[in-house]
């Protein structure tokens, strides 16, 4: 069996399938490009270096690095796998006094952050930071990112919903994938490189995402400036939406799955826009200090 096959087939897929990440980094790309150009392509620059074979090819833009902490799962390197979530507890029958495990997506974001700000040379590792950032903002919009559920039926937990069966298709049968999948809507991995008709797909995508969700409706959320807090908003969503009027082994109803779609159509556009205001605060000052050395 070819070798890119084996890995599709053991392939886990546990944060938004790639097509979802694709689409928070593709929006943020498209801010950029219309307001900050020198941001995008200085964030082009520092990708650069890790471009090629070493990322297998298929992680040599902005987009479709949004997939590359997950595609090293599948060659094999599983160590940072905590470091993509919170979860923390939902717990409704008080049946835990489980904490959040200090590894953790919050974790990982402030520390990669420090890296990629660090005023050093270090191309290697900032090229490793930012691709994995890139990655983390959408994460973290992911609401069964940040919750996992203990009660009588999970008194050990869901594992943020990943041992919640329900039916849907046959690619989705619990609520975790139900949610990366985006409900449904973007279940299709699809192939990287992206082919033209591929990227022209995205950009319909992020049309219609920031379309429906424009900065201006999103005001209020985009004044929260702190990461804690974006966490925090996910975890209320998961309760609010994940887990509400869905039992296990249930089929998700009509009304289940309108909502759900609406509230991850949303997280993907927030995610997107954060991404982009996080770029231009973290390296504008790069930038300025690159101007001076020229
Ligand atoms: C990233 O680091 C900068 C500089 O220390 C800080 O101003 C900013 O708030 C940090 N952003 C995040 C998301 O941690
Ligand atoms: C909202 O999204 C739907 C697809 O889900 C799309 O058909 C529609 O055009 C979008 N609305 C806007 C204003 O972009
Ligand atoms: C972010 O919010 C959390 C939770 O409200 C708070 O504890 C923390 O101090 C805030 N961090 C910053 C940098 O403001």
């Amino acid at each position: 069996m070819k070798l890119a096959v084996l890995i599709a087939l053991l392939g886990l897929a546990n944060a938004w399938w790639c097509t979802g990440h694709m689409l928070v980094a593709h929006i943020a790309q498209q801010q950029l490009l219309q307001s900050h150009p020198a941001v995008y392509n200085f964030a082009q620059s520092i990708l650069a270096p890790l471009n090629g074979d070493l990322t297998h090819n298929i992680a040599n833009t902005f987009t479709e690095t949004a997939c590359w902490p997950d595609d090293i799962k599948s060659y094999g390197l599983q160590q940072i796998d905590p470091f993509h979530y919170i979860d923390k507890p939902y717990n409704p029958q008080g049946m835990t006094t489980a904490q959040i495990p200090l590894e953790n997506v919050i974790y990982s974001i402030t520390n990669f952050n420090e890296t990629l700000t660090k005023p050093i040379e270090a191309p290697f590792e900032k090229s490793v930071a930012l691709r994995f950032l890139i990655h983390f903002f959408g994460d973290i919009h992911q609401p069964l990112h940040c919750t996992t559920l203990f009660n009588d039926e999970f008194p050990n937990s869901d594992n943020g919903g990943n041992s919640f069966t329900i039916v849907y298709d046959d690619d989705v049968n619990e609520l975790h994938a139900l949610w990366d999948s985006a409900i449904g809507m973007l279940e299709d991995d699809l192939p990287r490189p992206l082919s033209d008709s591929n990227w022209e797909y995205m950009d319909q995508l992020a049309a219609w995402y920031t379309g429906n969700y424009t900065r201006n409706d999103l005001e209020l959320e985009l004044s929260y400036d702190n990461v804690t807090v974006w966490t925090l908003e996910s975890y209320t969503l998961a309760v609010d939406y994940a887990y509400y009027g869905i039992q296990v082994g249930d089929r998700p109803s009509p009304q289940y799955v309108e909502t759900a779609r609406q509230i991850v159509m949303k997280q993907i556009a927030l995610g997107g826009y954060r991404l982009a205001d996080f770029l231009i605060e973290a390296l504008t000052p790069m930038i300025q200090i690159e101007e001076l050395f020229k």
